[in-house]
């Protein structure tokens, strides 16, 4: 951490990585903890003192009484579930209102956008997405379309600005014949969500951040789901709407790319994917749903089985140039410590051919693997690397060797505590 930096902590893969818990760990480095990318579709778990909360919208800084947390412009906001998500945390004791600073860039997601979030996947047909159902392809669309509210409109003439939009919408879901919906008690909480927003400051972040960087306070962007969802780089049309990378912290908070230090890439000791898409590492057998049992391997938003497999170096190498990685996070080792064996995918295969390097389209490829030997013991009571098992020792530097790339923290289990600085 430098004082005047923007640090990065994203998840590399396809999200669920465990960034919740990290970032928690890291915020009393920080004195400011921002989101820049994404919306209710992220669900990040943190666990302490026996408590356990699921952030959405708000930064995991939340918890500590002094950070100031931002809102970033590049995020995407559902009034009444940020209103939900907010009281529950003031309801736990914490104070929010003057902690916590909303871009007026950022952007509305409506009711009727996750109407059309449903009707569209519903065009689909087998080809869905499997987004949760948020309204965020939707709301990023219209921003990109240029006809999307921020949250900035709230604050002027929002009743009529709110009304031309919620009729738009309804046009288009009539001409998607898409009409059997009833938003209306939606609709008041979100209107509810819309004044209790006006409680919050809702400011120019971008502003506040470079001010921040100039007076020497250090900055963490928190990543939201991870570098395979990216819009640009990751499995598209099967991704989702936010630019999840490195790049993603510079538009979606107002920052240089020279105000960026440290990349910290945040990964599971497996992998997992929630939603469609081409998977290569997918296991479909006993072990998969060994991971996806010991793991707890189920969605944090939409509470769907996530599918599992082994660690994937062609996706982990792709993220990690794509974003500039300089450190790696190891998250939920303990998950395979049962495992009498453990695999890494070293390559994509596909009508005979084999590729170390991501494929434009990953569809129809399958994995080759390496396999190494588990370590067969219960890492989840360690406190220092000294304690490693051999065979885990052995895994850490077979990933760092294949990664180029060292991985500083390793976690061996759900709890703040169970976090292991490698020296
Ligand atoms: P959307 O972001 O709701 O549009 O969903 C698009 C794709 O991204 C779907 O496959 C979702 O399951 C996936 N996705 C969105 N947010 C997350 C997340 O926080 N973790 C993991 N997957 C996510």
């Amino acid at each position: 951490m430098a004082k005047g930096k923007v640090d990065a902590l994203l998840g590399i893969v396809f999200g669920d990585e465990g960034k919740g818990k990290v970032v928690d760990c890291f915020t009393p480095k920080y004195d400011i903890v921002a989101r820049f990318a994404g919306g209710p579709n992220a669900g990040h778990t943190i666990i302490f003192e026996g408590k356990k909360f699921v952030l959405r919208s708000i930064p995991s800084g939340i918890f500590d009484e002094g950070k100031l947390n931002i809102i970033g412009n590049g995020c995407v906001i559902a009034p009444d579930l940020f209103m939900a998500e907010a009281k529950e945390l003031e309801a736990a004791g914490y104070n929010l209102k003057t902690r916590l600073h909303i871009s007026k860039r950022a952007h509305l997601i409506l009711p009727t956008h996750r109407v059309l979030d449903r009707a569209y996947e519903v065009a689909k047909g087998k080809n869905k997405v499997g987004t949760t159902g948020k309204g965020i392809g939707p709301t990023y669309s219209e921003k990109a379309a240029r006809t999307s509210l921020r949250v900035g409109d709230i604050l002027e003439n929002f009743p009529e600005k709110y009304a031309a939009l919620k009729n738009r919408h309804e046009q288009m879901l009539k001409d998607l014949h898409y009409t059997d919906y009833d938003i209306r008690e939606e609709e008041r909480l979100w209107l509810e969500g819309v004044e209790y927003m006006k409680s919050f400051p809702l400011t120019d972040t971008e502003i506040e951040l470079h001010k921040a960087l100039k007076a020497g306070k250090s900055v963490l962007a928190e990543g939201a789901q991870g570098t395979m969802l990216d819009i640009d780089h990751g499995t598209y049309p099967f991704v989702s709407s936010s630019s999840t990378c490195s790049g993603g912290v510079c538009t979606g908070l107002g920052v240089a790319p020279n105000a960026i230090g440290e990349i910290f890439g945040i990964f599971k000791a497996y992998s997992t994917r929630v939603g469609s898409g081409p998977f290569p590492v997918e296991l479909f057998d006993e072990t998969g749903d060994k991971i996806r049992e010991i793991g707890n391997e189920y969605g944090a938003v939409t509470g769907r089985n996530r599918r599992c497999g082994w660690v994937d170096l062609v996706a982990l190498k792709y993220a990690i140039a794509l974003n500039g990685v300089t450190q790696l996070i190891m998250m939920k080792s303990d998950v395979l410590d049962t495992f009498d064996t453990i695999k890494a995918c070293v390559a994509y295969k596909k009508d005979g051919v084999i590729t170390e390097d991501m494929p434009y389209d990953t569809e129809g490829y399958e994995a080759v693997y390496e396999e190494l030997p588990g370590w067969k013991s219960d890492l989840t009571h360690l406190t220092s690397e000294s304690q490693f098992p051999k065979a885990f020792q052995d895994y850490i530097d077979y990933l760092e060797k294949a990664l180029e790339t060292p991985i500083t923290i390793v976690s061996v289990g759900p709890d703040r505590a169970q976090t292991i600085e490698r020296a």
